[in-house]
């Protein structure tokens, strides 16, 4: 049988399965959990180990119809300075929950579109976090921005508050791929923006791609490709596209009949994968590429590449603070995850609450599986014996399903005491063999397909 037969036959192109950004995932997290545990969690946090956080901003001014994060179209700027307030009552509660002597070692602000903010919000908004949980001496602050809705003021305020890295939007540069997902995004315009993120002083600076999307071929594929190499970036995520429009209803807009089909969608990840691993970006994980000096390729060369809610990263810190609107805290009992709706988020906190309103409560099988799905996602390896020394006979309860894979996957994977391995024919297959560490149902919860 053909390797891509094979692939298929265990199913590549047809398994739902998540991207595991967390385990468990978000959508089976439970409203047993809320903001009384949350408050009891965060208060128990221990001050001497420093923290990351991260800001939720749902708001765009443009709403692109292949985009499934959370956010809401915005023509002006009331709604966000009104939130902006709202994050600020929130910090004054976690300053009352929070430990004395706490630092932050990271700070991330995603959305929706962070660089929406105008200098005078970006400023209150990070002096407000810094009043509550000030920064260590090396800290990091990335920020995700659209190219095209920042400006040399918005850059100039970011770094005056630290900004260090920086994310940027592309998905694709061909105009027509462009008009089909309602995102017109000029080659000049974010050639500006990284020529301003550099002269800020900006050192790793990452570009989103995603394949599979309306009208893309391999020849358009190709030419975006030519030019995101132009720009340099330190990093690239090239994201498969997810189309979920049960999910995000915008997503009704993008002409099914135009989207590749899942060999096209395959060939077209393959082909801009081995133009970035040619052009010597080294291959990071399922779906990243990173030049070797990047702090991404150095952790995962040295076995320090984590995954969170952003994708992956070479932040280890375990303990993670969301603030905002639907945002998720990993804390050491578990995740909490705020109110998903602004409005609901924003009715809680103005009542003096914290927002949680759904998470998860992580036993030690969980803690287990979680660190076992996610050497799978980052390293094509599932090392048995850290496994083992890190949580003794507990870890046993995996061998039953290592066996198991063995036999499903066969020739795709070798299996040894000492760990789980995804040969590279296999790594297609990730996020199919991570699921079957899964302990919870995926039955009710639909998911984009796994290539
Ligand atoms: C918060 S957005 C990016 C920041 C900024 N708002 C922008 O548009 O440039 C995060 C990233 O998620 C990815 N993304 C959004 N919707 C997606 C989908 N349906 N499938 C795959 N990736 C998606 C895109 O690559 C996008 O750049
Ligand atoms: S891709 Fe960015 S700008 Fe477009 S809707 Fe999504 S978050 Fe907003």
């Amino acid at each position: 049988m053909k390797q891509i037969d094979r692939l298929t036959s265990l199913g590549l192109f047809n398994a739902r399965v998540p991207r595991y950004t967390s385990y468990p995932t978000a959508p089976v997290f439970s409203t047993d959990v809320g903001a009384t545990q949350q408050a009891q969690s965060l208060a128990a946090l221990d001050a001497s180990e420093p923290v990351s956080v991260y800001l939720h901003i749902p708001f765009c001014e443009r709403l692109c119809w292949f985009c499934a994060c959370r956010t809401q179209g915005t023509k002006t700027l009331s709604p966000v300075e009104s939130y902006i307030g709202t994050l600020e009552r929130e910090l004054a509660i976690l300053k009352d929950t929070l430990p004395d002597g706490l630092r932050m070692g990271r700070m991330h602000w995603g959305g929706g579109t962070p660089t929406i903010l105008p200098p005078h919000l970006i400023h209150r908004l990070a002096q407000a976090v810094r009043a509550v949980i000030p920064p260590t001496e090396t800290h990091e602050f990335s920020v995700e921005i659209d190219p095209t809705m920042v400006d040399r003021d918005k850059i100039a305020a970011l770094a005056q508050e630290g900004m260090n890295r920086a994310s940027i939007g592309i998905q694709d540069f061909d105009p027509k791929v462009q008009d089909a997902i309602g995102r017109m995004q000029p080659f000049d315009v974010t050639k500006a923006c990284v020529d301003d993120l550099r002269a800020a002083g900006i050192t790793s600076l990452n570009a989103d791609l995603v394949y599979g999307l309306p009208h893309q071929d391999i020849a358009r594929l190709d030419d975006t490709v030519s030019k995101v190499l132009d720009l340099s970036p330190d990093r690239v995520a090239l994201f498969g596209y997810a189309h979920v429009p049960w999910v995000s209803k915008r997503q009704k807009l993008i002409d099914e009949t135009a989207l590749p089909q899942e060999v096209e969608r395959y060939e077209l990840a393959s082909h801009a994968a081995s133009r970035f691993t040619g052009a010597g970006f080294t291959a990071i994980g399922i779906d990243h590429f990173a030049r070797s000096a990047d702090g991404l390729a150095r952790a995962a060369a040295t076995g320090h590449l984590r995954r969170n809610f952003q994708g992956y990263t070479d932040d280890t810190c375990p303990t993670l603070i969301g603030i905002g609107a639907s945002s998720i805290s990993r804390l050491p009992t578990g995740y909490v995850q705020n109110a998903p709706a602004t409005a609901a988020y924003v009715q809680r906190i103005e009542a003096g609450e914290l927002a949680g309103s759904r998470g998860h409560v992580m036993t030690r099988e969980d803690l287990l599986r979680a660190r076992a799905i996610e050497m799978i996602m980052c390293d094509f390896r599932m090392d048995r014996s850290a496994l083992r020394a890190a949580f003794g006979d507990t870890s046993r309860s995996l061998d039953l399903l290592i066996a198991q894979v063995a036999a499903q996957f066969g020739d795709f994977v070798d299996v040894t005491e000492e760990a789980l391995e995804i040969r590279p024919s296999g790594q297609p297959l990730t996020r199919i063999i991570a699921s079957a560490f899964d302990a919870y149902t995926q039955d009710a919860v639909r998911y984009s397909q796994a290539s």
